[in-house]
């Protein structure tokens, strides 16, 4: 007894543990607000455009090692031949996880940080933090990379994106609290404009989102589908019962 005393027992950990692991989940809160991504997972066409923008841009570092490209494609509609001309650069069979060539050693060293994969990041970050993170890389001279990014502060990756979005520059306003000045955000100013404009960049990064959100559960897009059935089964039989107890009941009545 005085042991358990001293020392707490399984149960006490498990339910510190529940009190405490909601308020550490959310890790990639920065205090910048987050600008809403919505992420339609059944609109296929958007899908198809962000698997195009994912590997294009992103996998030269970031591989997706969960999702199988014959799964994509089924579930994107691509044709094989698609699949394979237009998404499968690096060659390959279509059965193949989405690998990259790059080790995670040699990111470090070049980067200075793994670029992670990116299979689950929608369902740890969040989409409005993925598409809020994507636009917000600005010009900031002191770090090797020659940006840094408003919601991941000294993020190690570069602006991959530059062309597309162009450069800006944040400006921050100073605000004191309690006699300590703080740098407060305000807005972002286009130094060199991109070949995109606003609009299109955010709907470029906005099919991006959305394709990182669908990897995340790849099955959410059949499960929907199902669902839909199950309701409709459910009210038919539903009513197929109500009927046969009508019918079963009448004379007992
Ligand atoms: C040149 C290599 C490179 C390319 C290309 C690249 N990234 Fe990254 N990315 C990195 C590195 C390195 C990190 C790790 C950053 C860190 O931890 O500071 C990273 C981190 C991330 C993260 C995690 C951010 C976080 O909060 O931890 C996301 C999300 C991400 N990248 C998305 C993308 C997307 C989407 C693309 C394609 C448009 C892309 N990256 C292209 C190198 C790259």
């Amino acid at each position: 007894m005085a042991v358990s005393r001293r020392r707490p027992g399984v149960a006490s950990w498990a339910l510190a543990m529940l009190v405490v692991l909601p308020f550490a989940v959310p890790a990639a809160n920065t205090g910048v607000p987050l600008q809403a991504a919505n992420t339609d997972v059944s609109n296929i066409n958007s899908l198809q455009r962000g698997a195009r923008n994912f590997v294009n841009y992103c996998m030269g570092c970031h591989s997706a090692k969960y999702v199988r490209y014959n799964q994509l494609a089924r579930d994107l509609q691509i044709s094989e031949h698609q699949l394979i001309s237009n998404l499968m650069f690096a060659g390959g069979k279509t059965y193949e996880h989405m690998e990259i060539a790059m080790l995670e050693a040699d990111a470090t060293r070049w980067f200075g940080a793994p670029a992670p994969d990116l299979s689950l990041i929608a369902r740890s970050r969040g989409a409005d933090y993925l598409y809020t993170f994507l636009k917000s890389f600005y010009i900031d001279e002191s770090r090797p990379t020659g940006v840094n990014n408003l919601v991941l502060e000294g993020a190690a990756m570069p602006h991959i994106l530059w062309q597309l979005q162009g450069m800006q520059r944040a400006v921050f306003v100073e605000e004191e609290h309690d006699g300590t000045t703080y740098a407060v955000f305000e807005k972002f100013e286009m130094v060199t404009p991109g070949t995109m404009s606003a609009e299109e960049y955010d709907h470029f990064v906005g099919d991006l989102v959305n394709f990182l959100e669908y990897i995340g559960e790849p099955i959410q897009l059949k499960r929907r589908q199902l669902g839909i059935w199950v309701l409709i089964f459910l009210l038919v039989f539903g009513l197929l019962a109500w009927a046969l107890k009508q019918e079963i009941w009448k004379d007992i009545k």
